[in-house]
């Protein structure tokens, strides 16, 4: 089964085509178009901007993909079309950046007559870990952590999602994104932190920079970054040279919420009974976190399978997208979705999972 998936959801205008069968998932084709170097220089994504450049990006990304899995021609329709279905992100995110997939998905649907599937984009970073390991053994609890979401659910099977806890202000990537923007060392935040931190000695300096674990100890799943990044703030303005200190400040700001992260998770495998524990979304990118996730998980439980997405799938990607689409209908769900004809197609810019 060849399925077309399309991401528009943030600031990356992302297609590709998978060919899903009962045991794996090929990647035919995986086109990512970063938006990253326009939005650097404002420090953040500005949602205009992105929608802008999604219309004019969406077509050539589209044909890139074709290309490369040399499966079809996508336009002229006049042969014969080796694609079962569309998967889209329809949200969250940002409104009209979501709209320009969800309108050409829409529109190669209603040409092709083929069945398009909107897809929850926290639902699409959850199924990269899907791509490469399509055995997975539920019960799993993924840890979600992204630049719009911090949140650990507990996964029973294919599309049964729950929430048990989330952030109550800034996400994690949101939490190094302004951090890294407070300490004007550019966007996204995540990479240039860590790149700071691995400079960081931690055996040979006397100033160690100490900052709080938000919420480590509470009695609930929650998170809560935003206070922290003040807490940072207050650090950085006391000191009037903290410009030379800066890997010291990126090693304490990464680990504060590496701690967090890892506690929470622990702290939720051994309440629930779980075999498999999975991360997702731009922050699992961050390579601390998957070296001393992956040491404290096994050392409290040596039976737990640890799933990381590969690198390229852990931020925004089509891959993952067009991934949970084929499970979507490979599981059969009864779910509205799997149905859903392109004229129900709607974008919902706060979707929840
Ligand atoms: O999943 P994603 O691509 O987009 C959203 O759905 O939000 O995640 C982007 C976020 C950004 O906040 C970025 O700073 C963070 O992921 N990120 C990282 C790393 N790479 C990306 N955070 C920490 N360490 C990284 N290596
Ligand atoms: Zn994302």
């Amino acid at each position: 089964m060849n399925i077309l998936g399309i991401e528009t959801s943030c600031d990356e205008t992302a297609v590709s085509i998978i060919k899903g069968n009962a045991d794996k998932i090929k990647v035919l084709s995986d086109i990512v178009s970063s938006q990253i170097k326009i939005h650097k220089k404002y420090g953040g994504v500005v949602p205009e901007v992105a929608a802008r450049k999604h219309v004019e990006q969406i077509l050539p990304t589209m044909i890139k993909a074709f290309k490369k899995a040399k499966i079809l021609r996508p336009l002229p329709a006049d042969k014969k079309l080796n694609l079962d279905a569309i998967a889209v992100t329809i949200g969250p995110g940002l409104i009209t950046s979501l709209m320009v997939g969800i309108e050409t998905a829409k529109t190669l649907a209603y040409t092709w007559n083929i069945p398009v599937i909107g897809i929850n984009h926290i639902e699409g970073h959850i199924y990269a870990n899907f791509i490469d390991n399509i055995k997975i053994k539920f019960p799993a609890l993924v840890l979600t952590i992204s630049g719009g979401h911090t949140m650990l659910v507990l996964m029973k099977d294919h599309g049964k999602y729950k929430t048990i806890g989330e952030t109550r202000d800034d996400a994690a990537g949101e939490a190094f994104d302004k951090a890294a923007k407070l300490m004007n060392i550019g966007y996204p935040g995540g990479p240039a932190i860590s790149t700071y931190a691995k400079k960081y000695k931690i055996t040979n300096s006397k100033n160690r920079i100490i900052l709080p674990r938000p919420m480590i100890t509470s009695k609930n799943y929650d998170f809560s970054f935003s206070g922290l990044k003040t807490a940072l703030m207050y650090e950085i303005k006391k000191n009037p040279n903290y410009k030379k200190q800066i890997a010291n400040y990126c090693y304490e700001f990464q680990q504060s919420i590496i701690d967090v992260l890892i506690q929470k998770t622990i702290r939720a495998m051994k309440e629930f009974k779980i075999n498999t524990i999975m991360l997702s979304g731009g922050v699992s990118a961050n390579m601390e976190l998957r070296k001393q996730m992956k040491i404290a998980l096994k050392s409290n439980n040596k039976n737990i399978n640890f799933l990381i997405p590969d690198l390229k799938y852990c931020t925004d990607n089509a891959v993952m997208i067009a991934t949970a689409g084929y499970y979507k209908i490979k599981s059969n769900l009864k779910t509205e979705q799997k149905t859903k004809k392109w004229q129900k197609l709607k974008v919902n810019c706060n979707l929840k999972l």
